[in-house]
């Protein structure tokens, strides 16, 4: 079964997920994946599934995220869809019924057509975030959590949540769907 994962990254911890999604879905002999990034690609006519990944960057997909399902939107329509997102805290990514708050505003026939959505972890490099990202990290710290001394110096440095065994759950999850 061919299949095309789209993801948007900005650091590649979404990249590094969908790496592994990849790998053990393509484990399975039915499976056939394309990888893409968000920006530039064109979504393939032949593929059932369709899993779009994105990092979360203050509460928000990429840049680019809802465009360009909206400039899809018809095509998106003939396929299975599979939305994932990768944060260092992924319960705060989700409403109250469950759903991910990024895809509140998608029309319904889009929402219709989602046969799973979940979260997987990310990491968090300080030293390697751009200009804007370390003013907004660095505000969200010490403003909005208060932290200063060790718990500021402790949250700024580097963290990696990345886990294979957790995005192998996932692509388990989608195989299952597809058996019997
Ligand atoms: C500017 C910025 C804002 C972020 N905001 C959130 C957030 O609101 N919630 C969260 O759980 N993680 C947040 N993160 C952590 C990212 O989701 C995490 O670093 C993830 O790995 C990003 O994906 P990427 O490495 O593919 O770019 C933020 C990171 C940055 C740089």
């Amino acid at each position: 079964m061919k299949c095309q994962i789209i993801y948007g990254s900005k650091y590649n911890a979404t990249k590094q997920n969908m790496l592994w999604i990849k790998e053990r879905l393509e484990l399975e002999n039915n499976f056939e994946v394309e990888l893409s990034q968000i920006k530039d690609v064109s979504i393939l006519t032949d593929s059932k599934l369709l899993i779009f990944a994105t990092g979360i960057y203050s509460g928000k997909a990429v840049e680019g995220f809802n465009d360009f399902i909206e400039k899809n939107k018809e095509q998106l329509l003939q396929k299975d869809l599979v939305f994932l997102i990768v944060a260092m805290n992924k319960e705060n990514c989700f409403d109250e019924t469950n759903n991910l708050k990024i895809l509140q505003d998608l029309p319904q026939d889009i929402k219709d057509k989602i046969i799973l959505q979940d979260g997987l972890l990310g990491e968090m490099i300080f030293q390697n975030l751009n200009e804007d990202d370390k003013i907004s990290i660095d505000y969200f710290y010490k403003k909005i959590m208060n932290l200063e001394g060790e718990a500021l110096k402790k949250a700024l440095s580097p963290r990696t949540l990345l886990n294979k065994k957790d995005a192998w759950s996932v692509a388990e999850n989608i195989i299952k769907l597809y058996k019997d």
